[in-house]
């Protein structure tokens, strides 16, 4: 599974680092968690864990979609409650460094935006639809709790949201016992005009960033962010543009992040060869900045067109480093 062609320098090159990450995880290429992934075991579990109204959709069967064994990289085709209910059962004190999150916001709900010039409906898909504020609660404290179970003792989290969902996520985790440590305002400097003229322009998301409990000792690259930026202590407001093409070459996805924007994340509370963890995976940015930063990752997606566009994504990450080792290895073989 994920094999690119032409991989044996670069895979030689990172053979003893791969030893020395495994010693915790003793993976194998089909189920890297050593979790159970049997049909009975699996849908009993999604549907409890799901609120009400949702039992009556789609059971998903746990899959392993994609994988790069070397690169440390896993993506599942999943509901995440079941998946992190599996990990968990076998991880009883944790297993992922980090975790960046970006749930549904619960928008989508009939509204309109400006996209280009033209009025467009702001649905993002049925998983974005509100259930009402209880239950949306229900959901954010359900897969928060299971998140908070999942992260080693030293890990930390982070969600992304709008007003839509981020108080009841902010709430959620003060309920579960989360340490909260900073909420970032995320700037995005070409907001679309609001149409009807009766609100500001919607410019800023939040992200929460949190540990697991009050005792936990977060890893923060204090230096890394000062030396981003300009040499003075970096703010909690940041700048990042929405994905240009670049990002969207393999398909679009209605609610994709810049990679920018989780590369700094990934940058600023983890090392390298860390495990990160993606639950709503969507398009994969999360894996893509943490394999560029030699992170490994585990994503999460329920619908499998998205996590063949992260499958795909990824694949062409690890096409670009594997032709800058190679690359690199020839020219150290001349001398140049
Ligand atoms: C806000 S989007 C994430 C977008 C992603 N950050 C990106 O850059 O592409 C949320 C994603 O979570 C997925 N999703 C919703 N509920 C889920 C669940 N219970 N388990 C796993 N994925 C889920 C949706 O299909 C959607 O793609």
């Amino acid at each position: 599974m994920g094999q690119l062609s032409g991989q044996k320098p670069a895979k030689r090159a990172r053979v003893g680092r791969r030893r020395a990450l495994d010693k915790d995880i003793p993976v194998s290429p089909e189920n890297p968690f050593d979790i159970s992934m049997a049909p009975e075991v699996i849908v009993p579990c999604a549907r409890d864990a799901l609120p009400k109204t949702r039992r009556k959709g789609k059971q998903r069967a746990l899959k392993l979609a994609w994988s790069d064994q070397d690169a440390g990289i896993w993506l599942y085709e999943a509901n995440c409650l079941t998946f992190l209910d599996r990990v968990a059962e076998r991880w009883p004190d944790g297993v992922f460094d980090m975790i960046f999150a970006d749930p549904p916001y619960f928008l989508s709900n009939g509204g309109i935006s400006c996209h280009a010039g033209r009025m467009v409906s702001v649905d993002k898909g049925d998983w974005d639809k509100s259930r009402g504020i209880e239950e949306n609660h229900e959901f954010n404290r359900a897969w928060l709790e299971r998140c908070q179970r999942v992260l080693k003792p030293n890990g930390t989290i982070w969600v992304s949201g709008t007003a839509h969902v981020i108080h009841s996520v902010g709430f959620a985790m003060q309920q579960l016992g989360f340490k909260l440590l900073n909420d970032i305002t995320w700037v995005k400097p070409n907001p679309p005009p609001n149409l009807s003229c009766r609100y500001f322009t919607h410019a800023t998301e939040t992200i929460i960033w949190a540990a697991k409990h009050a005792k936990s000792k977060h890893h923060f690259d204090y230096r890394r962010m000062k030396k981003i930026a300009g040499d003075k202590q970096m703010k909690s407001v940041w700048e990042f543009r929405p994905p240009g093409r670049a990002e969207k070459i393999y398909g679009k996805h209605p609610t994709q992040k810049p990679e920018a924007l989780i590369a700094r994340i990934v940058e600023a509370s983890t090392s390298k060869g860390d495990l990160v963890l993606d639950p709503f995976a969507g398009s994969g940015t999360t894996a893509v900045a943490a394999a560029r930063q030699d992170r490994r990752v585990v994503g999460v997606e329920l619908e499998p067109h998205f996590v063949a566009r992260a499958a795909a994504r990824v694949k062409d990450v690890l096409l670009t480093k594997l032709q800058r080792d190679t690359g690199r290895s020839a020219r150290q073989g001349r001398g140049d």
